[in-house]
């Protein structure tokens, strides 16, 4: 998606204040679907606001889930049709969406029809052959551009596999349980390095019984076809991917006191939290609760000295949607940052490798940019400069926490990508600037 827009970030002297974050965009993601199938009504509250998650909620549309907003209670209403969709009379535009074209083609291959997924210019160029093959395993017939959308999914009943993932990808591991709930028999899913879990905590939330298990540094996990959902009542936790970019802000200024209430703490999400508290920020967390399996707590977050870090393995995984931010920051700690073993930012909304160098060193910085990541010296200055989104929201937002501590004004050019997840960011990011 590329946009337009362009907006000014001037520098901050702080950052302060108490930001409730939109919904999880995974969790809405997979919410949004989960509800489409189930048997009676949920009602979804603090569903993303992002256009990635009314994406979701516009196919499901095409697919005869009948859905509404009641804005006024920052509510989802979707009456569920069971496992039984209805053939979509026009293409499922999944626009700039990975995980909606991936995790709904796992549904719409149980389903006795063909449908059409298309998206954006950025989704078009996404790989999708990891979603491809092990659903033509199960027995869909799929078409593509090369492994590439538009999709047309053919699909029907299905045969339950036993997989062992070649890519670390969630939205890969959803798709395949979700698959298989259409599958005969049993179905195993197996990934050597753990990847966020919210697919296997929403199909609990929603009544279905799965087996989980650690295998090595990965997990298992199994589920028996034909298995029934029930709607559900549920309050999606604040979005701690978004919350990231407040985080690195507050880190850059030692003065800095955030609070973020509500916020998702998910396990396979929160590696975040310990690398900033490693690189010397302040954060605490109260209220911890559980909620429809998902950890969610209030946090308390400031700024100190940063040392600086070094991101690889699965800590690569784990961190793949807050390595823009994380990158943005680098110039401005003590040892820097090193980024390995993350060559699948290059096949993300953007190549986010090349576009993180390109814009770091727009701003004037020194940085080694390589296949599977980049280094970035610490103790660098920068300035104010004109930088792209490259049509991507992560790098929108990324380098307008840069601009903060930068010496002058950064116009970021298709800053209007934020949209696809955080449509109120910049307001957000303005209202806890002190200037
Ligand atoms: C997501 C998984 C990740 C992540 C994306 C959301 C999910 O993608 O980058 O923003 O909700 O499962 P991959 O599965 O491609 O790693």
């Amino acid at each position: 998606m590329k946009l337009a827009s362009e907006t000014l970030v001037r520098p901050a002297r702080n950052v302060r204040g108490s930001v409730q974050l939109p919904g999880d965009k995974s969790i809405s993601h997979r919410y949004g679907m989960l509800a489409g199938i189930a048997e009676g009504p949920s009602r979804l509250e603090n569903y993303s606001t992002g256009a990635d998650c009314a994406s979701t909620l516009a196919c499901m549309g095409a697919l005869g889930v009948k859905w509404e907003r009641k804005p006024d209670q920052n509510v989802i209403e979707v009456q569920g049709r069971g496992l039984n969709l209805a053939a979509p009379s026009e293409a499922l535009d999944c626009g700039n969406s990975g995980s909606t074209i991936r995790m709904l083609s796992g549904i719409v291959a149980g389903q006795p029809f063909t449908s059409e997924m298309i998206g954006d210019e950025s989704l078009s160029r996404r790989p999708m052959e990891r979603v491809i093959k092990p659903l033509t395993a199960m027995g869909a017939a799929i078409e593509s551009q090369g492994g590439k959308p538009p999709l047309r999914v053919s699909g029907g009943r299905l045969k339950a596999i036993d997989y062992k993932m070649p890519v670390a990808s969630a939205q890969v591991k959803t798709c395949l349980l979700f698959a298989g709930l259409f599958a005969d028999g049993e179905t195993r899913i197996e990934e050597s390095v753990r990847t966020r879990d919210h697919g296997e905590i929403g199909l609990r939330a929603f009544g279905v019984q799965l087996q989980r298990k650690s295998v090595d540094a990965g997990s298992e996990v199994r589920i028996r076809g034909g298995q029934r959902l029930r709607g559900i009542e549920a309050r999606v936790p604040g979005d701690l991917s978004s919350a990231a970019f407040f985080l690195c802000a507050g880190a850059l200024f030692p003065e800095s006191e955030l609070t973020l209430p509500n916020l998702l703490m998910n396990p396979t999400r929160a590696r975040l939290l310990d690398i900033l508290m490693q690189m010397g920020v302040r954060i605490s967390v109260t209220q911890l609760d559980e909620i429809n399996g998902e950890l969610v707590g209030s946090l308390q977050a400031g700024g100190g000295a940063l040392t600086g870090a070094t991101i690889a393995g699965a800590d690569s995984a784990a961190l793949i949607d807050e390595i823009p931010v994380l990158a943005a920051i680098a110039p401005f700690t003590e040892k820097g940052i090193e980024v390995r073993d993350a060559k699948e930012l290059r096949v993300k909304e953007s190549d986010r490798i090349a576009s993180m160098a390109s814009n770091l060193r727009k701003m004037g910085a020194e940085v080694e940019e390589r296949e599977d990541g980049l280094k970035i010296p610490g103790s660098q200055a920068l300035h104010g400069a004109e930088v792209d989104s490259f049509g991507d929201h992560r790098i929108a937002m990324a380098f307008a926490i840069a601009a903060l501590r930068a010496d002058g004004e950064t116009l970021i050019q298709g800053a209007d990508s934020a949209a696809i997840s955080y449509p109120a960011f910049f307001q957000t990011l303005d209202a806890l600037c002190e200037r």
